[in-house]
């Protein structure tokens, strides 16, 4: 059920084109935050504006294969990989990631998954995200990397940048970086999907204060590692995701009001915390990718 819920999310983007307008907006972005000209992008390993990826299976390249999960939440069986590279990479896909499209127009290499064996060289940037993570512990726990976990990693990759580049082109290269994060999806439906309780010691505003708290902390943390340029997904329908449709039988396939009001006021919560972090951090620049308006 959970493969459903969220295949259906994979299928809804890779059909439909709308979603191209973020890429172009967001390559002038990474374009506009290096040395000003494409040609420096790929001269020394310092001018290198390193891309890193943040969050669920919207953005997970490969990172799943390398975790002890279930086969549930990996993707490197036949025919994920079908349309694109002709084998399955652990992509939750039929072809590439919005990731890989925003690589390629930003004429980087793609990004590799940060666990795939014998990947160090991170000048270009290292993919942490893992299909089912959430910006709470408890979503799907034992079966991904959570949103902490990935900071954990990242932190490793922001030290191998001081140790190979030195402490200032270090912090230099970090501040030229881009972070993308797609996060909550799992947050709201696991609770539905796997029979958890968590929701009945919390109210509406508590559960989503907590997942936008925990991205919140995870953005001041590199932040104050020296990253400044940000993009984010926001979350879909999740509600009226098929997976979620058949859930509560006798609601004739219509949508699950309570995960739609949850991603609903995530997605409010988000755009105002991008908002105010803008005004109150120096530098801090973002890029809000709206699915509900662009998926249309
Ligand atoms: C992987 O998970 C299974 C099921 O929880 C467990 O039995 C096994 O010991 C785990 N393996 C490792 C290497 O952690
Ligand atoms: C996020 O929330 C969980 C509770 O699910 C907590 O254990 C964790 O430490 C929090 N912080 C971060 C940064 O993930
Ligand atoms: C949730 O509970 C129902 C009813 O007890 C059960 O049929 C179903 O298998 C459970 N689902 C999961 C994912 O544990
Ligand atoms: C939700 O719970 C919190 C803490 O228990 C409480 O302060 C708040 O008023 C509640 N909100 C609503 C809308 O019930
Ligand atoms: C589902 O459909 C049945 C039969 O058409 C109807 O009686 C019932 O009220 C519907 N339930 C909901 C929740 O819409």
């Amino acid at each position: 059920m959970i493969n459903e819920a969220i295949g259906e999310k994979k299928l809804a983007m890779g059909t439909l084109s709308s979603f191209f307008y973020f890429f172009f907006f967001f390559v002038f972005f990474i374009n506009a935050a290096c040395c000003g000209g494409k040609s420096h992008l790929q001269q020394t390993p310092k001018k290198h504006v390193p891309f890193f990826i943040f969050g669920d299976s919207f953005l997970d390249a490969g990172n799943n294969n390398y975790i002890n999960t279930s086969t549930l939440d990996q993707a490197n069986f036949w025919p994920y990989g079908l349309t694109y590279f002709k084998f399955p990479t652990g992509r939750f896909s039929d072809g590439r990631l919005l990731s890989d499209f925003i690589a390629k127009r930003a004429k980087s290499p793609l990004i590799p998954p940060f666990l795939q064996p014998g990947f160090r060289q991170y000048y270009h940037g290292v993919n942490f995200a893992s299909f089912g993570a959430g910006a709470l512990a408890e979503t799907f726990q034992g079966f991904a990397m959570d949103l902490k976990t990935q900071l954990n990693n990242y932190y490793k990759v922001e030290s191998w940048f001081r140790h190979k580049l030195g402490n200032d082109e270090g912090k230099a290269t970090i501040s030229r970086a881009v972070y993308l994060f797609s996060i909550g999806s799992n947050d709201y439906m696991s609770p539905f999907l796997t029979n958890s309780t968590i929701l009945n010691n919390y109210n509406d505003s508590t559960y989503f204060g907590m997942v936008i708290g925990n991205l919140t902390t995870v953005i001041n943390e590199i932040y104050r590692g020296g990253g400044r340029k940000f993009a984010f997904v926001n979350l879909p329908e999740l509600g009226c995701l098929p997976g979620m449709r058949i859930i509560k039988s006798g609601n004739n396939g219509s949508c699950l009001e309570e995960a739609r009001r949850l991603a609903s006021l995530h997605n409010k919560a988000l755009s105002k915390l991008l908002f105010e972090l803008e005004k109150r951090f120096k530098g801090f620049k973002y890029s809000l990718f709206d699915f509900n308006t662009n998926l249309r």
